[in-house]
């Protein structure tokens, strides 16, 4: 039996503290902290990737509830093909255990899962198994379930420009709407905020395009204890913020 999110009714929203009316429509998340979670409790830094799986498809559920309308995860950075192999192999395990058994439940719940990164470095079976989970969630109308895998945000807008040019575009046609167009993340809005764990106050090259007018909050909180309580008091201080854009309010 697969589970089926609950959506929380505007009271149920209020009552965690939570404005409906200044929902984000797009949250970005950098999911740190793994490894040192699991070094606190001298467990293996894989015991924390596995705790981190567990925390990220709590936010799924609870951004699905608050009527979050998308989710990008930092899932596997290409910076992160540098650390040991056995760490990497790890969580690429883990990453295909979850879209194995997990992807009915999402499908069940309406999500749209769209893997954002480069895929031509992954193994085919890895490959495929992200391939069949994005064709079969691809007509879902509900939460916008982007992960990003072996993703990088230079990467991501050299691979949107040179996509316009091997197009034949020409020079004056390269607009930032033409870019806009072209990222993994076209025809979604552009994260409202970009929430990051563990305390690190950095992008590590994560929707650097989007990310231009995102608001950023940091929580110490390590990824695998970032549960709805720290999500709530992250989107809390998300919704304090004044976001002019550049004009006077
Ligand atoms: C998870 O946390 C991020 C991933 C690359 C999956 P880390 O593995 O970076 O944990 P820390 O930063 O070493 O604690
Ligand atoms: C960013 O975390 C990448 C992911 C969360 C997947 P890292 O832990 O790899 O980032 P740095 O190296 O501390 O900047
Ligand atoms: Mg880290």
């Amino acid at each position: 039996m697969v589970k089926i999110y609950p959506r929380f009714t505007e009271a149920e929203i209020k009552a965690r503290g939570l404005n409906p009316a200044a929902m984000p429509q797009h949250v970005g998340l950098i999911m740190d902290g793994n490894g040192r979670w699991a070094k606190k409790r001298l467990m293996p830094r894989t015991a924390g990737h596995r705790a981190g799986m567990e925390a990220m498809k709590f936010c799924v559920r609870f951004s699905h509830s608050i009527g979050v309308k998308a989710l990008t995860v930092y899932a596997f950075s290409t910076e992160n093909w540098k650390r040991p192999i056995t760490e990497v192999d790890a969580l690429f395990n883990l990453l295909a255990e979850y879209f194995y058994r997990d992807i009915d439940e999402l499908h069940a719940n309406n999500v749209k899962m769209i893997v954002i990164g480069d895929l031509g470095r992954l193994s085919p079976k890895m490959r495929g198994l992200l391939e069949t989970a994005m064709e079969r969630t691809k007509n879902n109308t509900g939460l916008v379930f982007n992960v990003a895998i072996n993703y990088g945000g230079r990467a991501e807008i050299v691979h949107a420009v040179r996509s316009l040019v091997e197009e034949g575009v020409k020079a004056e046609d390269i607009t930032e709407e033409a870019i806009s167009s072209r990222i993994y993340t076209a025809g979604q809005p552009d994260p409202d905020v970009i929430i990051r764990t563990a305390g690190e106050e950095r992008l590590s090259n994560f929707l650097l395009w989007q990310a231009a007018y995102s608001e950023f909050v940091f929580t110490p909180v390590l990824f695998p204890d970032f549960g709805e309580e720290a999500y709530t008091s992250c989107l809390k201080e998300y919704m304090g913020r004044t976001r002019r854009f550049g004009k006077v309010l």
